[in-house]
C-alpha cells in the first residue's frame, strides 16, 4: 500500500460542474495509465506525478477501507462498480464523485485493466453517504486488525443498505 499520507486534508471542497466528466485507466494492478483533463484539474496532480502510480494516490482519509474492498470485490468478479467516493487533491482540498469502475476484458475474456468514469454527485447523497463513511471509520479504528475492521465496517453498510429495501445499485441510481 502507498496510500498518499505526505498530503495534510483541508477542509476546502472542490465542486464538479454538471457536464464534467472525470476519467482514469488503470492496469490490473490499479496504476493509473491515462487520466484525463478534468481529472488532472480536479486533482490538481500533474500527469506526470500520478502516470503509473497506484491509484490511492487520490485516496482521502475520510474514506473507510470496506468501500475499496467492495470495489476491488466487485471487479474482481467482473462485474462493474458504482459508488459515492471523496477524493484527494494535491493540495490537501478534496472533492466528491459519482463513480462507476468496469473492468476492460481481451477477446479471451481475461482482465487486461479498469476504467472509471465519474461525475458530479448528488448532494443529498454525498450528506447520506458522507455520515455512513464517517461511522464506519471510526469502526475500522476500533480494530487493530484490518480484516476485522473491514468485516465490522462492511456490517454498518450492509445494515444500512438493508435498510433501504432496495439493491445497493438501485438505491444510488435512485438519486440520480
Ligand atoms: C479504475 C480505477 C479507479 C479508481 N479510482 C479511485 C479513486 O478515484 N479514488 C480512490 O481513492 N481509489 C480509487 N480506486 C481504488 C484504488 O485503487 C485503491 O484501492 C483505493 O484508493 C484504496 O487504497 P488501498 O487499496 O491502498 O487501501 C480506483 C481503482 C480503479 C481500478
Amino acid at each position: 500500500m502507498s496510500k498518499n499520507t505526505q498530503i495534510a486534508p483541508t477542509l476546502k471542497e472542490n465542486l464538479l460542474e454538471p457536464d464534467d466528466l472525470i476519467v482514469s485507466k488503470t492496469d490490473v494492478k490499479g496504476h493509473i495509465t491515462y487520466a484525463n483533463a478534468c481529472f488532472l484539474s480536479l486533482s490538481l496532480f500533474k500527469e506526470k506525478d500520478i502516470l503509473n502510480k497506484p491509484h490511492n494516490i487520490i485516496r482521502h482519509p475520510d474514506m473507510p477501507m470496506a468501500v475499496y474492498q467492495m470495489l476491488w470485490d466487485t471487479l474482481h468478479k467482473g462485474d462493474e462498480f458504482f459508488g459515492i467516493v471523496k477524493n484527494l487533491s494535491a493540495d490537501g482540498s478534496f472533492y466528491w464523485v459519482f463513480a462507476n469502475i468496469t473492468p476492460s476484458f481481451d477477446e479471451s475474456g481475461k482482465t487486461i485493466g479498469y476504467f472509471s468514469v465519474r461525475r458530479q454527485a448528488n448532494r443529498e447523497l454525498v450528506t447520506i453517504m458522507g455520515n455512513l463513511y464517517k461511522k464506519m471509520v471510526q469502526e475500522e479504528k476500533r480494530h487493530s486488525d484490518d480484516k476485522r475492521a473491514i468485516k465490522a465496517s462492511t456490517q454498518i453498510f450492509n445494515n444500512f443498505i438493508d435498510e433501504q429495501g432496495v439493491s445497493y445499485n438501485e438505491y444510488l441510481i435512485s438519486f440520480a
